[in-house]
């Protein structure tokens, strides 16, 4: 496991860039974290990186969000997803090996998570902008 601690928006860009550099394509990156821990802004940096442009969101409302760069990304908010059938609906499992994904509120689908996957847990640090990702699958 890597632990990378982010002092600032710009250390979790440069985070987002690392991992960008280290992904393959079809990748399932699953995060773990409470609200405000910074997961849509790293998967802005990662999306970036990758040549996704600049406009990624919370998909919240949406669920899922596709952008179309070097490779497909593929971005969850599993906030509101409860159980299996509402998981099927997002059409999740048709997305794995179709590019990259990256899904936020991985508790919701802890039990429907492939093995082999990268798993980022972040916590929050001592100052109000101190975050620290826990990072299991991926040598950064
Ligand atoms: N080191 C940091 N890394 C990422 N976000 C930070 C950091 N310090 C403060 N923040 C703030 O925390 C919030 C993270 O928001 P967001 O990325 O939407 O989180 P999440 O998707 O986990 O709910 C933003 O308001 C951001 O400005
Ligand atoms: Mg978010």
């Amino acid at each position: 496991m890597s632990v990378y601690v982010s002092k600032s928006l710009e250390d979790t860009a440069l985070l987002g860039r690392k991992i960008a550099k280290k992904i393959k394509d079809n990748d399932i990156i699953a995060y773990f974290g409470r609200m405000g821990m910074g997961k849509t802004t790293l998967t802005r940096s990662i999306v970036e990186a990758m040549g996704g442009g600049d406009c990624v969101s919370s998909p919240t409302f949406a669920i899922v969000n596709e952008y179309h760069g070097k490779c497909s990304i593929y971005h969850f908010d599993m906030y509101r997803v409860n159980n299996w059938d509402d998981l099927y609906s997002t059409g999740f499992f048709d997305y794995i090996d179709n590019g990259l994904i990256i899904i936020e509120w991985s508790e919701n689908i802890e039990n429907a998570l492939p093995d082999n996957i990268i798993r980022i847990s972040i916590s929050h640090g001592n100052d109000e902008n101190e975050r620290i990702f826990e990072i299991e699958g991926l040598d950064i």
